[in-house]
């Protein structure tokens, strides 16, 4: 039906907005409202819902949280891109890694760990793969793993198939094409999917980053890009905070181009813009 329009009550608006900070962080002012509207009308149609407000109540009562997980994932803005923001790259390459290979202890492991919180659909754990497998002098010989976390099943779907479409590329130079990813042939001529090499140095989880980390380990270098942006000034504290305690003495924090930590409450030093020290 092209001319189905489904109208977005404030209340029921508000009603969203509320649960969606609840359960993710997620901070939906009343400018986020068309952009509510149109991503849940999809879910609503398919689920055969005759409103808003009879969607949510199914939500609500789901035991099973399934639904809820369906309604994050269409609320959730999922924009990457490979090698996004470069400096990023460049700074990892110039001095994170130098850094690393300098204060390994003469015989000690060989050993790095990288979290990319806040993955979407894989493209920044694989640029992170490619570039440290090309500039950590002999690779090979390091245990290297990147843990890559979302919130949305459907970007962690993508992210853990690796198979991208050649508008999804266009970041991505001719060598390191060639080098990592596998061109499809026949009806697949236009996808490319990541060489088995980088995607066996990642390994994809849905984690929420504002529940409390399952995990113990910790990582010399955390990229939590572009999420906080959608985060109150309360859950973004909690949050830098909660990879502060997660963070090796000496490691980084790289955050998105729009982000700071500037007004906030934490315990890191200032490298340059959008990066941070333990
Ligand atoms: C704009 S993308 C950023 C992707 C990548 N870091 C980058 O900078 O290109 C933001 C991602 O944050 C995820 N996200 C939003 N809220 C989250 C939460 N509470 N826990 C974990 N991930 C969340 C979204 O699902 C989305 O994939």
């Amino acid at each position: 039906m092209e001319n189905w329009r489904l109208d977005l009550s404030d209340d029921d608006f508000w009603a969203f907005s509320e649960l969606v900070f609840d359960k993710a962080g997620i901070n939906l002012h009343q400018g986020k409202k068309e952009l509510v509207r149109t991503r849940l009308a999809r879910r609503i149609r398919e689920g055969g819902f005759d409103s808003f407000k009879a969607y949510y109540d199914y939500v609500i009562q789901d035991d099973s949280g399934d639904e809820l997980v369906h309604l994050l994932d269409a609320i959730s803005t999922n924009l990457t891109s490979f090698f996004r923001e470069s400096k990023h790259f460049d700074f990892m390459v110039d001095r994170f890694l130098p850094e690393v290979v300098a204060s390994r202890k003469k015989g000690g492991a060989r050993r790095l760990r990288i979290w990319s919180a806040g993955c979407s659909t894989g493209e920044e754990p694989y640029s992170i793969a490619m570039a440290v497998l090309e500039a950590l002098p002999e690779a090979g010989r390091w245990d290297l793993r990147i843990l890559a976390t979302d919130l949305s099943t459907t970007a962690l779907g993508t992210a853990w198939r690796g198979l991208y479409h050649m508008d999804r590329l266009t970041g991505v130079p001719p060598d390191r094409l060639r080098r990592y990813f596998q061109k499809g042939r026949g009806d697949w001529e236009d996808w490319y999917r990541v060489k088995e090499g980088v995607r066996s140095k990642v390994a994809f989880r849905r984690l929420n980053l504002v529940h409390p980390f399952p995990f113990k380990g910790r990582f010399h270098l955390v990229f939590c890009r572009n999420v906080m942006i959608y985060f109150n000034k309360e859950t973004q504290n909690r949050l830098v905070s909660a990879i502060h305690q997660v963070i090796e003495p000496g490691g980084y924090l790289f955050i998105g181009h729009s982000e700071s930590l500037t007004g906030l409450d934490h315990r890191y030093q200032y490298v340059q813009p959008t990066i941070y020290r333990k």
